[in-house]
């Protein structure tokens, strides 16, 4: 439990054991299930967390309210990592009421065992704008539908300029890890944009909607529902080295799918190692020909999660494949699926395939490329024949200068 002053605690709880995250991304630093407290003349917790942390939850709540019981659970996101202890808590608190967008309540019942039945009177349905008056506190709802579900409520006090931003600014890593506030967070930008591009990418356009209503608030700090704290410490700090207008920019950059960073991200699946040996010397000659950031990454021994988000980040990207079965090697397909899938678009990109017999792998590429939006081709693909030859040079030279000037 941490006090953050103006009655507020935080009683969110770390999850360092978890394996995977929404049973893929791997989670180096653990994983926060934020919720929040408000004791106020009318007491609300804000959003339960993952099962796997509900008794050491319900603790947090006794520590701030002794044998007070809350009057309601404001509900923000349905997602079990959030919903988990819903139910034990109606069980704990029958007298509370549940705070939630119309939506939610609809699809509440699917997240609850089938003995929890909800009385219309312990629901409170809340739409766009409708004021949640907890006494000195009073939150104001906005909703946010698909950021990434879509029953997403977010909150915003009207007394203090907190927004409570639901998964919206939330990161992977445990509060122990990497810090409880985003100034203590050396990670935050790298850990953020994987959670971003992987969890909420595909829906760039609902993004820039929120953060356009946001934009009209005066918000001076943001809690997520995973990650550190955002913007102004209530219990004390100087302002300006936390200040929100980087993490506000980020996420614009980002839901515009605009590239963050000049540079150019290389994927390379290679079964022999021969694709990843001519990536790496295209690599090199990128660098010689003054590319600035060149990034290679092999999709078969790293994070896919990572080189989906480092192709959203950089300006332009190669990818250089092996052909397979009259195809594409396996961990390129699964690449160009997640991109598809989360929306990748306007960005420039070159192509490098590998065959011994029948080389193809270029053209699927080009026709998996295609299927997605302002996604150009630049320059003209080149073709290794099981392993780069010094007669390949010059063709890797003019794609590098077709790339470099793209
Ligand atoms: C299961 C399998 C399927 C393959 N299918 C094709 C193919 O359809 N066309 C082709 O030209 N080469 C095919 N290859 C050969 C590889 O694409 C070729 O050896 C290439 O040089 C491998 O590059 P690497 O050293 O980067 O793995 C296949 C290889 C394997 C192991
Ligand atoms: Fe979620
Ligand atoms: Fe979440």
């Amino acid at each position: 439990m941490k006090n953050l002053g103006n009655g507020v605690s935080y009683i969110g709880m770390d999850d360092l054991t978890l394996d995977l995250f929404e049973g893929q991304y791997i989670l180096p630093e653990g994983v926060s299930y934020n919720s929040y407290l408000i004791d106020d003349e009318k007491i609300a917790v804000l959003d339960t967390v993952d099962a796997r942390c509900g008794d050491a939850w319900f603790e947090e709540i006794s520590a701030v309210l002794g044998d007070r019981t809350p009057d309601f659970l404001v509900v923000h996101h349905l997602e079990p990592d959030h919903s988990g202890m819903i139910a034990e808590f109606i069980r704990r608190y029958p007298s509370a009421r549940i705070v939630a967008g119309a939506k939610a309540l609809q699809m509440l019942p699917q997240f609850l065992p089938e003995d929890i039945v909800l009385s219309g009177d312990s629901l409170c349905s809340v739409a766009e704008g409708d004021v949640l008056d907890l006494g000195s506190h009073k939150l104001k709802f906005i909703s946010a539908p698909m950021v990434h579900w879509p029953e997403v409520m977010m909150s915003y006090d009207l007394s203090d300029g907190v927004f409570y931003s639901a998964d919206a600014f939330g990161k992977f890593g445990a509060l122990g890890k990497c810090g409880f506030y985003g100034s203590e967070d050396e990670e935050w930008t790298c850990e953020a944009r994987r959670y971003y591009f992987n969890i909420v990418g595909k829906y760039g356009v609902q993004v820039q909607a929120l953060l356009k209503k946001a934009s009209t608030l005066d918000i001076k700090a943001i809690r997520p529902l995973h990650g550190p704290l955002l913007g102004c410490r209530f219990d004390g700090c100087d302002g300006a080295e936390d200040s929100l207008g980087k993490y506000l920019e980020l996420y614009d950059c980002w839901s515009a799918y605009r590239p963050e960073t000049e540079g150019i991200f290389i994927a390379v699946a290679s079964i022999h190692g021969g694709t990843l040996a001519a990536a790496e010397k295209f690599a090199e000659i990128l660098r010689a020909k003054g590319a600035g950031r060149v990034v290679v990454s092999d999709l078969s021994r790293s994070d896919i999660a990572e080189n989906v988000e480092d192709a959203f980040r950089h300006s332009k990207m190669v990818l250089a494949c092996a052909s397979y079965d009259g195809g594409i090697f396996s961990p390129m397909s699964d690449f160009l699926h997640r991109l598809g899938a989360k929306g990748y678009r306007s960005r420039k990109v070159a192509l490098l395939e590998n065959g011994s017999w029948a080389p193809c792998a270029a053209r699927v590429m080009k026709d998996k490329l295609a299927l997605m939006k302002d996604v150009e081709i630049v320059g003209k693909p080149v073709t290794v024949r099981s392993r780069l030859k010094s007669s390949d040079i010059p063709a890797l030279e003019e794609l590098a200068d077709a790339i470099i000037n793209a």
